[in-house]
C-alpha cells in the first residue's frame, strides 16, 4: 500500500476523535495482514484513562487476529510524534524495520520503529 494512502486513513480516523479535553485529535491507521485498521484517541474526564489513537488501532488489529503490523500512519494537526508508551505497544507487535509515518498535513516523515524506540523493555519469558 502507498504511503499517502494509509495517511489518509489516519486522516480519517482523526475525525472520530474524542478530545474534549485536550481538544488535541489524533488518529492513526495500521496496516497489518493486508488490511487497514484505525483508531482515534479517546479520553475521559477521569484524564489518566485516556488512550491514545496508536494504541487504539493496533489493538483494533490485533484483536481481529492481525499480530503483524507492518506500517503504522498518525495524523494530527501537529507534527505526532508518538509518545513512549505508544512506542513500547508498537514494538511488541511491529518488527524493528516497522515504517511509522507521521504527519500534519504539511509534511510527512518517515522513520523505522528502531530510530524512534533504539531499546525496547522486554519482559522475561517463560523459558528465559
Ligand atoms: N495522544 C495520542 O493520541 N497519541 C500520542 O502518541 C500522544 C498523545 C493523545 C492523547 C490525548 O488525547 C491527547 O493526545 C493529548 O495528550
Amino acid at each position: 500500500m502507498d504511503i499517502n494512502e494509509l495517511l489518509e486513513h489516519a486522516k480519517e480516523a482523526r475525525k472520530y476523535a474524542y478530545a474534549p479535553y485536550s481538544k488535541y485529535k489524533v488518529g492513526a491507521a495500521v496496516l497489518a495482514c493486508g488490511k487497514v485498521f484505525k483508531g482515534c484517541n479517546i479520553e475521559n474526564a477521569s484524564y489518566g484513562l485516556t488512550v491514545c489513537a496508536e494504541r487504539v488501532a493496533i489493538f483494533n488489529a490485533v484483536s481481529h487476529g492481525c499480530r503483524d503490523i507492518e506500517a503504522i500512519a498518525i495524523y494530527a494537526e501537529k507534527m505526532p510524534y508518538p509518545c513512549g508508551a505508544c512506542l513500547q505497544v508498537m514494538s511488541e507487535f511491529c518488527d524493528e524495520s516497522c515504517m511509522v509515518l507521521i504527519s500534519d498535513g504539511k509534511r510527512v516523515e518517515k522513520y523505522e520503529l528502531r530510530e524512534l524506540l533504539p531499546k525496547k523493555f522486554e519482559a522475561l519469558k517463560a523459558n528465559d
